[in-house]
């Protein structure tokens, strides 16, 4: 899989991918991360990537000809599944997005600031929009990366326990039950013994509980049928 991650601001960037199991993933070469400042395309000498908005208003808006130019030398390469916009006005991101986008080839994600970008973009060459929630950030840059980690982690091979993303939280429709490690007594604070029984049907049976116990507490709207 390959993303490129069109940015204004290609710094805000470095940190999550150059790090742990992501920076793990681009090294054994199971996924390319590209970053592309958009900067590279702007119009004259100062390189101008934002202008203000027809109408009045304030806010600066994101002017279509740098990410244009962007987008068409990265499609003169390969093609594309999906061109996403962050937003927080776009669909909202879930795991089930995470789970369709990891089969994907190539993706761009592209980062907006400001007010928005100039809404001829998002016409002409957007295919999918995502928000990572009802907040506003101050830019896609954390909400790119967001949802970097979510499709990058299921890759085959990423994760070293290949089981271990299946039994996410949210891959069932039900949150993950509660993990111990040792000590088994801590203070007075017991595992349950259940864990400790190595009756692993049972303790199947247990987790399986937990989690539909957890779910209707925290997250009952996971479980309504749709
Ligand atoms: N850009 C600014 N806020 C955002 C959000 N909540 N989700 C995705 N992109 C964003």
């Amino acid at each position: 899989m390959r993303i490129d991650i069109i940015t204004a601001l290609p710094k805000l960037l470095d940190s999550p991918f150059g790090d742990s199991i992501l920076q793990r993933a681009i090294k054994r070469g199971l996924v390319e991360v590209v970053v592309h400042d958009l900067r590279k395309f702007g119009l004259g000498k100062h390189r101008q990537i934002d202008d203000y908005q027809f109408g009045g208003g304030a806010g600066m808006v994101m002017m279509i000809e740098p990410i244009a130019q962007c987008i068409e030398s990265l499609q003169a390469e390969r093609n594309y599944d999906e061109i996403i916009y962050m937003t927080p006005d776009g669909k909202r991101f879930d795991q089930k997005t995470a789970n369709a986008l990891s089969l994907k080839q190539n993706l761009i994600l592209l980062c907006g600031h400001y007010k928005g970008i100039d809404q001829r973009v998002r016409d002409a060459y957007i295919t999918m929009e995502l928000s990572i929630g009802d907040f506003v950030l101050s830019g896609g840059e954390l909400a790119a990366a967001v949802v970097s980690d979510a499709i990058i982690r299921l890759l085959p091979g990423v994760l070293n326990d290949e089981s271990s993303a299946l039994s996410d939280s949210f891959q069932d429709d039900l949150l993950a039950p509660p993990v111990y490690t040792r000590p088994a007594n801590y203070k007075g604070m017991k595992v349950p013994d259940i864990l400790l029984s190595g009756n692993f049907p049972k303790i199947e049976e247990w987790r399986h509980a937990q989690a539909e116990q957890r779910t209707l507490e925290r997250r009952p709207d996971l479980l309504r049928e749709d």
